[in-house]
């Protein structure tokens, strides 16, 4: 018996013998983190020269588009594959039925242009949620009684995912949970001759509580206020209703998965990994980056190790990529 221990096999096995040297932990090394791994999502801001830290996120900055082509260029020489767009919409164009999410013109429409001019090669996936756009935070159209109406909801997104792939998008990736929104938005792109533009949907999202600085950094915690998104995004005590949501994405037309939040959810990737074989990311959210800084900030944990370990976990768990506020300084810390 391999794994006795009483009378085992030891000492003739000692798992310490491959432990012993780099050049063997380099060469039995299970999983492996590149920069290629990484996709670092941004907030773009109106304006032009414009910076605004986020308080709760230490490091992360909301930038005008032409400093975001800056930043993206660092991304691109840092050998990161793609970034995932976030606008910080002004209050006077948000509507209780979020037109602005499709405007032709709007702030994320004109971000995927200038950045898609300015680098052609880098991958720019755009968030389908009405969230930024609406009064009340939510991220669906409300009835009177304030419940996110699904198929109202629905339209919108289509309209508002197709405006995305207008402006050049590359990737769509809907956040908002609603049902049957992947096969509504692929019949869309398909009809408007999108048909490479891929879909990463948002599939196994659960109504988490580390979201709080994200929302701080789009400006739409104040608009959510005591709210939640209990009706539409998953109870975190499920587990088995994630590959549900993501079988039903794939079969929709969804091109590859994401389970978010990451590091608390590491169980729901690893199943979704094995089970369904697709391409699996995993979003670490801004509560999970909030926590690192916090305890880097205080000396109490070392900031490279431990990012690159939180990153590594995810790889680990069957994760082919990473959303991560730290893709910058994680590549950096991989050249
Ligand atoms: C909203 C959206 C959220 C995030 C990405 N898209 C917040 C929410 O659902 O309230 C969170 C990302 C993060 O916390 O880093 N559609």
């Amino acid at each position: 018996m391999m794994f006795q221990t009483q009378r085992g096999p030891f000492p003739h096995t000692r798992l310490r013998r491959l432990r012993a040297h780099d050049f063997s932990r380099r060469l039995v090394r299970e999983h492996l983190l590149t920069p290629a791994d990484l996709i670092y999502p941004v907030f773009v801001l109106e304006g032009s020269g414009q910076r605004e830290a986020v308080a709760s996120m230490p490091g992360i900055e909301r930038l005008s588009i032409d400093l975001l082509i800056e930043q993206a260029r660092e991304a691109v020489a840092l050998g990161i594959p793609a970034l995932a767009l976030f606008p910080v919409v002004p209050a006077d164009c948000k509507s209780l039925t979020a037109e602005e999410a499709w405007n032709p013109e709007g702030l994320v429409q004109r971000a995927v242009k200038g950045l898609k001019e300015a680098l052609p090669a880098l991958g720019v996936i755009t968030d389908v949620a009405l969230d930024p756009y609406t009064t009340h935070g939510q991220d669906g159209i409300i009835s009177d009684s304030g419940y996110v109406m699904n198929d109202v909801t629905s339209a919108a997104l289509v309209r508002q995912a197709l405006s995305h792939a207008d402006a050049g998008a590359d990737v769509v990736a809907p956040s908002d949970m609603m049902d049957g929104r992947i096969g509504a938005i692929r019949t869309s792109l398909e009809q408007h001759s999108h048909h490479n533009t891929m879909i990463m949907a948002y599939a196994a999202k659960y109504a988490s509580a580390y979201y709080g600085p994200f929302r701080d950094a789009v400006g739409s915690a104040g608009n959510i206020g005591g709210g939640n998104k209990y009706s539409y995004q998953m109870d975190p005590a499920n587990s088995d209703e994630a590959l549900h949501e993501c079988a039903l994405d794939l079969a929709e037309g969804a091109d590859m998965i994401m389970v978010k939040p990451g590091m608390p959810y590491l169980d729901i990737a690893r199943r979704v990994k094995d089970e369904l074989r697709v391409p699996t990311f995993a979003y670490q959210v801004s509560g999970e980056y909030a926590m690192h800084m916090a305890a880097f900030e205080r000396g109490w944990l070392q900031q490279d190790p431990v990012m690159l370990e939180s990153l590594l976990a995810f790889k680990r768990a069957g994760c082919d990529g990473i959303l991560t506020y730290f893709a910058l300084q994680a590549a950096r810390a991989l050249q």
